[in-house]
């Protein structure tokens, strides 16, 4: 659609005769809404300031002096020229192109191979997979998937959370209150309610507080038994979370966590006095950033314990000298913008010119009955279970409809994770969302389960078709030619998703293909034996591959049965 558009000004920019610049034109010409204005429009009220005309006039002059095989009709109506494209040849050369790239059909080089880092997912050990790590690992690994598409080389790295103090009071409470066998048979839920035991304990006993600051001391400075339980709690953490990864089929290029940073910190808060960045404050050491009027950024604490933020700007300057990144991206909650701003300032001052290049890419909540979720008195939705839920709930929903198919299992899987990840994708990240498993796999309405089905639908129409091929002609009816425009707009949905960092472009996409698609299905007779029979099978296969390519950037599987 952008060369069409281009296409289109320039055979404008011709009578206008250096009246308005070709950019000019092109930003002002626009898509109609309804099809009887065309398939694209321009309006002349710029012009008609210029010349001081009505711009009814300019453009039924416009319409009659514009000619070009590109356009089926060009007519004026009141202020706009609106241009019917030529169907029969555009719908013909879309179908080419997009069966001749297939899977690589919307892919772009603009990413010129660079690599753009994704920090993303990085759950806390020791404590559940939270639904806000849900919604950085799918919305993070959809973005990588994106950016791929668009040239770039992803990096995923999972921060995991796996350093600070909290460390100290589950040591506290699982030498007064764990057993090992409990642990090992289901470490998170184990090691949360040690957790929260150690909370509400230390209530009525504050003396807890001691002994875990005192076991978190212990810590830093190695001592064994504190390791052990430490690198112990770690392991069994990243085996449950790793039920979740490939429930979901995500992997990460690494898996360094905050205390990968341990031993590198020193060099970072060296660095930061070499500057003459720190200064002290209460006792801390800290960076100022009253010209940007806001708060200073923690680098050491009183007790010269580190923080969060020294092990962000450690990691920031490792990950720029091990990857070279053009971007770097920060798949983390709203509610950290703080952070990353300060951040991102630190390491500007630092004189990282690469620091302008490092994005905070926020997202909301996900809401229970209105409210958040909070882990620390427990209350809390175990993410694996939920998904297995949404799992079984697709598995009955198969039994009642298809109980021939085989593969059962595994198509399941795909319905339930799909619904799980395209419940969140299709709204605007920053928009917190309302958790319903009834919602997410609903058949009608804005679900994964319903692009799938409008994807297997189409799937099982070629099966049906199977010995039908070439493609001599085009389509020029309404909805297949609705259909194609919306077919054709696939590489730019791409491309404006990954300039927003936003997966709901796609998603919304989706719907829209799916919903055209529908409609053409319940209107066209496709199977029927005429001359276009070989072009309507030609734009089902057209469908079936965007949606299909469009749900694994999502991250999302296409089953052909389902
Ligand atoms: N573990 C943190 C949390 O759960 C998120 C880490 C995000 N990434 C980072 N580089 N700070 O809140």
């Amino acid at each position: 659609m952008v060369k069409l558009k281009k296409q289109f000004a320039a055979l404008l920019a011709q009578p206008l005769n250096g009246e308005l610049s070709i950019q000019e034109i092109e930003t002002l010409v626009e898509i109609p809404r309804h099809p009887s204005q065309g398939d694209i429009a321009f309006p002349c009220f710029a012009l008609s300031k210029i010349r001081k005309q009505a711009p009814q006039t300019i453009a039924a002059k416009l319409a009659s002096d514009l000619r070009s095989s590109l356009f089926e009709k060009i007519e004026a109506q009141g202020p706009y020229v609106n241009g019917f494209f030529n169907r029969e040849e555009l719908s013909k050369q879309a179908l080419v192109n997009i069966l001749n790239e297939g899977n690589s059909y919307g892919s772009a080089t603009v990413g010129n191979g660079e690599s753009i880092t994704i920090d993303l997912s990085s759950p806390n050990i020791a404590k559940p997979f939270s639904m806000g790590h849900l919604r950085s690992t799918v919305i993070g690994n959809a973005i990588g998937n994106i950016a791929e598409k668009c040239g770039y080389q992803p990096i995923r790295i999972n921060h995991i959370g796996d350093w600070g103090t909290q460390f100290g009071k589950l040591i506290a409470a699982y030498k007064h209150w764990g057993d090992e066998q409990t642990v090992i048979s289901n470490p998170i839920k184990e090691l949360l309610s040690l957790y929260v035991r150690f909370h509400k304990e230390a209530e009525t006993q504050p003396e807890l507080e001691n002994e875990a600051r005192r076991w978190f001391k212990k810590l830093e400075e190695k001592d064994e038994e504190a390791t052990a339980l430490w690198k112990w709690f770690r392991e069994e953490s990243l085996k449950e979370f790793s039920k979740i990864y490939s429930l979901l089929d995500i992997e990460f290029d690494t898996f360094h966590g905050e205390a990968f940073y341990n031993d590198k910190m020193e060099k970072t808060v060296e660095l930061l006095v070499e500057r003459g960045l720190l200064t002290e404050s209460d006792g801390a050491e800290v960076v100022r950033l009253d010209e940007h009027d806001l708060p200073p950024c923690l680098i050491k604490k009183s007790d010269g314990a580190t923080l969060y933020a020294t092990r962000d700007l450690t990691a920031a300057l490792y990950r720029q000298n091990m990857y070279h990144f053009t971007k770097s991206l920060y798949i983390v909650g709203h509610e950290q913008s703080l952070h990353f701003q300060q951040i991102f300032l630190v390491l500007q001052k630092l004189g990282c010119p690469w620091a302008k290049e490092m994005v905070h890419v926020p997202f909301g909540f996900i809401l229970k009955d209105g409210k958040k979720m909070s882990t620390r008195k427990g209350k809390i939705v175990l993410l694996e279970e939920v998904i297995q839920e949404a799992i079984t709930l697709a598995k009955q929903n198969i039994e009642a409809r298809n109980p021939e198919l085989s593969d059962k299992e595994e198509v399941a899987k795909q319905i339930g994770v799909g619904a799980v990840i395209f419940h969140d994708l299709k709204n605007e990240r920053l928009n917190n969302i309302e958790f319903s498993l009834e919602d997410m796999l609903k058949f009608e309405g804005e679900t994964g389960l319903y692009v799938q089905y409008t994807h297997a639908r189409a799937c099982s129409i070629l099966r049906k078709a199977k010995n039908v091929n070439g493609l001599e002609k085009g389509l020029n009816d309404d909805y297949s030619w609705q259909l194609i425009k919306t077919l054709m707009s696939f590489p730019e949905v791409i491309q404006k998703s990954f300039n927003r960092y936003e997966p709901s472009q796609i998603a919304k996409y989706l719907m829209d293909v799916a919903q055209e698609f529908n409609m053409f299905y319940s209107h066209v007779k496709v199977l029927q034996d005429d001359n276009r029979l070989e072009s309507r099978v030609s734009l089902i296969k057209a469908v079936t591959i965007v949606l299909k390519e469009g749900l694994r950037l999502l991250g999302i599987k296409a089953p052909q049965q389902m």
